[in-house]
């Protein structure tokens, strides 16, 4: 097997509480993987860890091609772009890309996640789902090699759940292994991930 991310003896404290006791995952390319566990679990905190986007106390990351791109709970586009420049921009800062690639590109993914119609909207018009699609476009125009996605559905009603949960389906095409953190049975039973159970800050079981 090779593995698109691997986590070893990972550690992570806040002051002095240990969020992430010592865990170590393996995270199978091409396949869907689901982060699971109860709410404070340390989820978030150990992918972000895994991420960068947190320090580690200690412990090893790999990620076998890189970028390891995160998308948080909150869309967070910028209000001020339209929602095809907020995807436009990412793709801009995809490495290698001139500028008329990177816009083709970020044409292809508004078209690929449903948003053509609503290309030049402002995302704050744009109903929850909507926006959280467009997050995942902008992830996917870095051509990440893992992508991780945090609770995308978690507050949506289930039409807009639903809509996120096809546009989740769409991302493990390219060459990128998905792996969401998710409580949604919907979403499980869609993606038919492998499941890697995190309690207390340990992983308890991969399946
Ligand atoms: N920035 C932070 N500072 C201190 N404690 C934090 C911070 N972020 C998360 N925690 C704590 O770490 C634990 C795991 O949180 P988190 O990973 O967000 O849980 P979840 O499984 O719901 O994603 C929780 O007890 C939370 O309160
Ligand atoms: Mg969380």
């Amino acid at each position: 097997m090779s593995a698109a991310l691997v986590i070893e003896h990972l550690t992570v404290r806040f002051g002095a509480v240990t969020v992430i006791h010592d865990v170590s995952a393996s995270f199978e390319a091409g396949r869907v993987h689901a982060v699971v566990g109860r709410s404070g679990a340390g989820k978030s905190v150990l992918m972000k860890a895994a991420a960068g986007l947190v320090p580690r106390a200690s412990g090893v990351v790999r990620v076998q091609r890189p970028p390891l791109v995160f998308v948080h709970q909150d869309p967070a586009l910028l209000d001020t772009l339209s929602v095809r420049e907020n995807v436009a921009f990412a793709a801009a800062h995809a490495r290698g890309l001139s500028r008329a690639d990177a816009r083709a590109r970020a044409d292809q993914a508004l078209v690929r996640f449903g948003l053509g119609a609503v290309a030049d909207a402002a995302p704050g018009a744009l109903a929850t789902a909507l926006q959280k699609r467009a997050a995942l476009a902008r992830a996917a125009c870095l051509r990440p090699g893992v992508l991780v996605v945090d609770e995308p559905t978690t507050g949506l009603d289930p039409e807009a759940a639903a809509a996120v949960d096809e546009a989740l389906a769409l991302l493990p095409s390219e060459g990128t292994t998905l792996i969401v953190i998710t409580h949604s049975p919907r979403t499980i039973a869609r993606l038919a991930p492998r499941l890697h159970r995190v309690d207390a800050g340990r992983l308890q079981a991969t399946a």
